[in-house]
């Protein structure tokens, strides 16, 4: 039991550790979340920061979520690792080392798939280029890759074979993906929505 609440707190940490945060104030010397939209994520690193500290902040986030998944297995401990990966997703959405101002929940509900079945997490990243290159809005292509997800695991129980923690935490993420992006929703009905210029 103790070993159990470990390692969920372990990936909470992990997750809490607000790598947009300290990229921009360990090399920029920029809150990132004083400028743009605000959001503590990669996009807003991207606009912010320029594409370096963009990359270097997803990937971060990414890692965190993969991390976290890894965990019960590498300290060997009998627990579902999406377990696992959804607190790494709180805590990068509610960091404790942040003020609990964390981003939206996207790079790193990637990086638990990532760890969990790779091929979804491929479908994810393009069904998310693919939206972008169509909508060129970063966050409505978050939230479509988010319900191709939810897609991808029903067709993939129907036809295949049925993982319904899988199931469950998709349908979780992807709601609360849309669910941290309801300002951005209202910014694309009223056409104020930041667009990217470089796809
Ligand atoms: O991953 C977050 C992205 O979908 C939107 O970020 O900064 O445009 O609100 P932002």
């Amino acid at each position: 039991m103790i070993q159990f609440i470990a390692i969920l707190v372990l990936a909470y940490l992990l997750g809490s550790i607000p790598s947009g945060l300290i990229v921009g104030k360990v090399f920029y010397k920029t809150d990132i979340r004083e400028h743009g939209s605000g959001n503590l994520g990669g996009t807003n690193t991207f606009r912010t920061l320029g594409v370096k500290a963009g990359l270097a902040v997803t990937l971060a986030d990414i890692l965190k979520g993969t991390l976290a998944t890894a965990l019960p297995a590498l300290l060997a401990v009998d627990m579902h690792p999406l377990l696992a990966g959804v607190f790494a997703v709180i805590g990068h959405t509610y960091p404790i080392f942040a003020g609990f101002r964390g981003g939206k929940a996207v790079a790193t509900s990637g990086g638990v798939i990532l760890c969990y079945e790779p091929l979804l997490f491929i479908t994810l990243v393009l069904a998310f280029f693919i939206s972008l290159y169509i909508s060129k809005y970063v966050s409505l292509s978050s939230m479509i890759a988010g319900v191709v997800g939810v897609l991808y695991v029903l067709i993939d129980g129907i036809f295949h074979k049925w993982d319904f923690p899988l199931f469950i935490v998709i349908i979780l993420m992807a709601s609360f993906v849309i669910y941290r992006h309801r300002t951005n929703i209202k910014r694309i009905l009223n056409k104020t929505e930041p667009k990217i210029k470089w796809l």
